[in-house]
């Protein structure tokens, strides 16, 4: 499985990805910088990514908690979501997602 990752700096990077994992583990797992300062526990926001339009529709809906925590999120838009919520399966190999500004290390 794979995921298409875009940094701070717009370069895309095509990640293997392991089902089960956090997307946000992969990110990080892969030495791309991505602050997850609450590890992924849903409560910093700072593992905010904007999803691929193409793929918004196809991911799992949000548990309340991650809707709350990412009206704290910088740069909020519509495909928003956290990415230590989306847990990595066959559905979404292919995932394109882009590091949102507050992701910064
Ligand atoms: S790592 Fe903190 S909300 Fe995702």
């Amino acid at each position: 499985m794979i995921i298409y990752v875009t940094d701070r700096d717009g370069t895309e990077h095509e990640l293997e990805a392991v089902e089960g994992w956090r997307v946000m583990e992969i990110i990080r797992e892969h030495g791309l910088p991505v602050k997850a300062e609450c590890g992924g526990c849903c409560l910093c926001a700072t593992c905010h990514v904007y999803v691929d339009p193409a793929w918004v529709d196809r991911l799992p809906p949000m548990r309340d908690e991650e809707n709350v925590q990412l009206d704290e999120a910088v740069g909020l838009e519509d495909n928003s979501r956290l990415s230590c919520q989306l847990i990595m399966s066959e559905e979404l190999d292919g995932l394109r997602v882009t590091l949102a500004p507050g992701t910064e290390v």
